[in-house]
This record gives C-alpha cells, structure tokens and sequence, in this order.
C-alpha cells in the first residue's frame, strides 16, 4: 500500500524544514509546503524536497483571475511539484485554466502533470462561519457546490474536510482524489480545526491521503507520531 501521509511542513525557515522531513522521510508519503514556508524560504525549498527524492505538495491555494492562475501553475510545474492547490470559489473558469496549464507545462516537460487540487471549504470553517460572509447554505451544500464545479473544470483532485468524504463521494467521479486535512488523532488539541477526523475515520470514509500538520510537527517525537499515525491505518 502506498503511504497516505502527507506531513504538513509548517515551520519559518528552511533548516527546520529539511531536518523535519529528513526526520520523517521513511514514515510519511509526501511533504506539503505551504505559505508560511514558501513565502520565508522561497522555491528553492521546493527544489531541496524534491532533491530528496520526496513528493511535493505546494499548498498556494491560487485564488485569482483565471490567467494569473493559469501562469502561477505553470511556475509550480516548473518546480515539479507533484500536488498543488487552488481555490474552487474562484470558479469555473479559474479552475480549468488551472487544470489545462498544468497539463500543457507538463507535456512539454516530459513529466506526469501533477494533481491540481480544488480547495472546497476550509476545514477551519463552520456553517456559521460562511453565514458571516454572506454564504446561506451549510458547509455540505456549499461543498457539494464546488466539488461540482470542479468537476465540471476536469480537476481530478479535491481538498475537504474528512467529515465530508462520505457524503461527497456519491456526488463526484469515483477516481476523484480525495486529500484531507483536519486529522486529529485524540491525543492533541483541535487547534483552529472544526471539521475533524482520526485518520483511521478518515481513511475508512473514503479518503485517498492525509494531510497532518500539528499532531506530527508539534509532537514531542515528529517520527513517532508519524510512525504511530501509519500504524493505525495499516
Ligand atoms: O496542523 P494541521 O494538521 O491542522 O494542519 C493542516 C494543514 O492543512 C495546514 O497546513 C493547513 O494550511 C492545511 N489545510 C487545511 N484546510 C484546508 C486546506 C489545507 O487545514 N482546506
């Protein structure tokens, strides 16, 4: 079986990055770069994961209009991230032009395009939370929503919460990727997470790969946790 973990790495500097992931590189699947990291440490970051041997997930959430997306993409690809994020809110059109300059900076690459992921709702977020900016429905609804029209965009890969999975799968392409954060083992705290699922939970409703942050990172032994993570959904 191929290891589902994605170990979040959000740490301020490069050197706490590289010795996290080589800490955690034989327990986990891939390392997600996100924009604490990114944003301190800049693309060579990527270039230095990737130098490992390791799978990349860049977590940019690209949220734009559909050509400054389009090209934000086809720098990502550049890196040779195998995973990367967007925003389905930012629509249709967005989404496509997400998905086709992925595919097009692939090709002309020589290289597998990566998985561009559609961020649905921030497992930060409750439904009270989108009343407050003007979204009626709840937090199912609205997911349903975008996962449509991600869909619809051709995306093959989508970011939710775990409590979600279940209640999507009937609705989306059953190769549809599913990757989700909010996992909480029980032995740490929710953090700012509201939607949240062991990852055994998570793996039986039906998600494809994990993404853990704080109960690996923050966790007095990262490669333990790891370890101990993996064992329970093996
Ligand atoms: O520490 P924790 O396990 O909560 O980390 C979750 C990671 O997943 C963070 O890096 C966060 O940015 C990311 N994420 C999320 N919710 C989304 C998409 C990404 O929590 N919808």
């Amino acid at each position: 079986m191929r290891n589902p973990i994605i170990a979040a790495l959000d740490v301020p500097t490069a050197e706490q990055a590289l010795k996290l992931a080589g800490d955690l590189a034989p327990a986990v699947g891939a390392f997600k770069i996100g924009s604490e990291l990114f944003t301190a440490a800049g693309p060579d970051i990527v270039k230095k994961i990737r130098a490992t041997g390791a799978s990349v997930f860049l977590d940019l959430k690209f949220h734009d209009i559909p050509n400054t997306v389009a090209k934000s993409v086809t720098a990502a690809v550049q890196l040779d991230v195998q995973m990367l994020t967007v925003h389905t809110s930012g629509g249709f059109e967005m989404l496509r032009a997400a998905e086709q300059a992925a595919g097009e900076i692939a090709r002309k690459l020589g290289r597998v395009p990566p998985l561009v992921l559609g961020v649905t709702v921030l497992t930060s977020l409750d439904t009270p939370a989108l009343r407050e900016i003007g979204l009626d429905g709840n937090v199912e609804s609205q997911v349903r929503r975008l996962a449509t029209i991600a869909t619809r965009a051709g995306l093959r890969g989508l970011v939710c919460s775990p409590q979600e999975v279940a209640q999507l799968r009937p609705y989306i392409p059953p190769a549809m990727q599913l990757v989700t954060p909010g996992i909480r083992t029980g032995a740490e705290k929710a953090d700012d997470q509201k939607r949240t699922l062991t990852p055994q939970e998570a793996m039986q409703a039906g998600a494809n790969w994990l993404v853990i942050g704080r109960p690996i990172y923050a966790a007095e032994n990262p490669r333990a946790a790891a370890e101990k993570i993996l064992e329970s959904i093996s």
